[in-house]
Order: structure tokens, then C-alpha cells, then sequence
């Protein structure tokens, strides 16, 4: 078993995150798919806003690999659709946006520079990784517009051959299941909307985030820091209050295209 693994469950304290994997914004960027009705995305402020997000991850202590811009694909920067990282296995995924599936073959090469064991999720089976919350061994799947029943039962004989395991949850009213809640570590759970009553996470101990700053729920837990997207005061101070180092970073470019602060990296351990 991976050192850094049961180092996880153990001894909570010691475990960190050590690397990331991220893609810089393409100019096709301005064609990614949306929902959000805020208008176009400015490539130069996008690309500003990344450059800041690179920097933020490595003052959490991760090395971060940058990848190129990918033209063909606009969504191609949301990194973490295409992947689930876990300790013992990397599983590349099967988008279900049509325009994002050959995201996955490029990203299968950069995980094998990292992971000997990698998995699969295939068709008629869908899944993205912002539909997947990692909580210690168990993963909880969001069944969404993009990831499908199939998908996520794939996915959880994946984790259970493993020694994971994964359960799915319903959602109706936002893109990825990340959209609305984020795991903190130390069983708190940043949650918002249709979520908040969820049975699948009675358990946690709730940290609440207001309809008027939804967008805040995705925020990402990185080694002991927790980063919030700028201009959310009610979420920066329950998460402090809940003692918590809070970094900000401006994702005005990225919300543009349903994107947040979880989807723009995968973070893991190599
Ligand atoms: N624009 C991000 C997505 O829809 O996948």
C-alpha cells in the first residue's frame, strides 16, 4: 500500500496533498460549454486568474505540472472532469458532454508519468470527476446531466477491487455534485442548496453556505488551507470560523463557465 495512504487514515495530521495537475486556459476557452448566462470569459484575465491559481497551489506546498493549452478542446483547462485521482488508483474518466470525451486521451498519457495502476470508466457508462467528492476511502458520486448510473456503478467496482467504496447521489439542480458541496477534511462539509438536506451527508458536521454566495460552495481543501473563490464574505467567514486559513482567488473568468475552484486541478499524492 502507497506510504503516503496510510499515512491518510492514520495520522490525519501528516497527510498533504504533494502534487497537481493543471491546463492552461486556450483561446478557445471563450466556446466552453455554459449554462451561467454571464456572458464571454476574457482569455487575458483567464489566463491571469490561472497563472495566480498556479501560484496559490504551490504556496500549499504542491508541485503543480502545467500543461499546455489544448485549442480543440474549450473546456479542456476544467482538468479535473477528466480524471479521479485516488491513493491507490488513478480512473480515467468518460465525459458526458460529447464535446469534452477526448479530453480523456491526452490526460491518460500525464497519468501514466504518475500511476502504474489506471482504471477506466467506458461507454454507455458517463462520468466526470466534478461529480466525484473524495472522503477518506469512500467516494460519493453525484448522478448528474454528465455522469450517468452506469458510470458511477463502474466507478464503484473500480474503488471496491481496491478496498474503496463509492455511493451515488442524486442531484437535480446543479452542474457537478462539486458545485454544491466541498469535503473539508475533519468530517466538515461546505454545503449548499439542494444538498443541505441530502441523507447521504447527515453525518457531517455542516458548514453552511447562503443561496446569494452558491457559488462558493466549490471551494477545495489543500493541505490545511482552504481556497474560497473572492467576493463571498458570509462563506470566507464561516470557514474561518470554523478555523480554517482562508486564500482567495478571483474566478470571475471561470464562473462565466460554470467553473470553479475544484475543476480547474487535479490535486493528489505521487
Ligand atoms: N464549462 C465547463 C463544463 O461545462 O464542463
Amino acid at each position: 500500500m502507497d506510504e503516503s495512504y496510510s499515512m491518510r487514515n492514520t495520522e490525519k495530521q501528516v497527510f498533504m496533498f504533494s502534487n497537481a495537475i493543471v491546463r492552461k486556459p486556450g483561446k478557445s476557452l471563450i466556446k466552453g460549454l455554459t449554462g451561467a448566462n454571464l456572458g464571454s470569459p476574457d482569455y487575458h484575465k483567464a489566463l491571469d486568474q490561472h497563472e495566480i491559481y498556479v501560484e496559490v497551489l504551490e504556496a500549499c506546498g504542491l508541485t503543480v505540472k502545467v500543461l499546455d493549452p489544448d485549442e480543440s478542446f474549450p473546456d479542456s483547462t476544467f482538468v479535473e472532469d477528466a480524471a479521479v485521482l485516488t491513493p491507490l488508483c488513478a480512473i480515467i474518466t468518460n465525459p458526458g458532454a460529447e464535446s469534452r470525451r477526448g479530453e480523456v486521451v491526452e490526460m491518460k498519457e500525464v497519468i501514466e508519468e504518475y500511476y502504474t495502476d489506471i482504471e477506466e470508466i467506458r461507454s454507455p457508462g458517463t462520468l466526470e470527476g466534478g461529480d466525484v467528492m473524495m472522503v477518506g476511502d469512500h467516494y460519493y458520486i453525484g448522478i448528474s446531466e454528465r455522469t450517468n448510473m452506469m458510470g458511477a456503478e463502474q466507478l464503484i467496482q473500480i474503488l471496491r477491487q481496491y478496498g474503496m467504496d463509492g455511493s451515488m447521489v442524486r442531484l437535480e439542480e446543479v452542474l457537478h455534485l462539486k458545485t454544491g458541496v466541498a469535503y473539508l477534511e475533519n468530517n466538515n462539509l461546505a454545503v449548499c442548496g439542494e444538498f443541505l438536506t441530502s441523507p447521504e451527508f447527515i453525518r457531517f458536521n455542516k458548514i453552511v453556505i447562503p443561496e446569494t454566495e452558491s457559488y462558493a460552495a466549490n471551494c477545495i481543501w489543500v493541505n490545511d488551507h482552504v481556497l474560497i473563490p473572492k467576493g463571498y464574505p458570509e462563506t470566507k467567514q464561516k470557514i474561518t470560523d470554523a478555523g480554517y486559513s482562508i486564500k482567495e482567488l478571483d474566478m470571475s473568468e471561470f464562473r462565466k463557465l460554470d467553473g470553479g475552484l475544484s475543476c480547474l486541478s487535479l490535486r493528489f499524492w505521487k
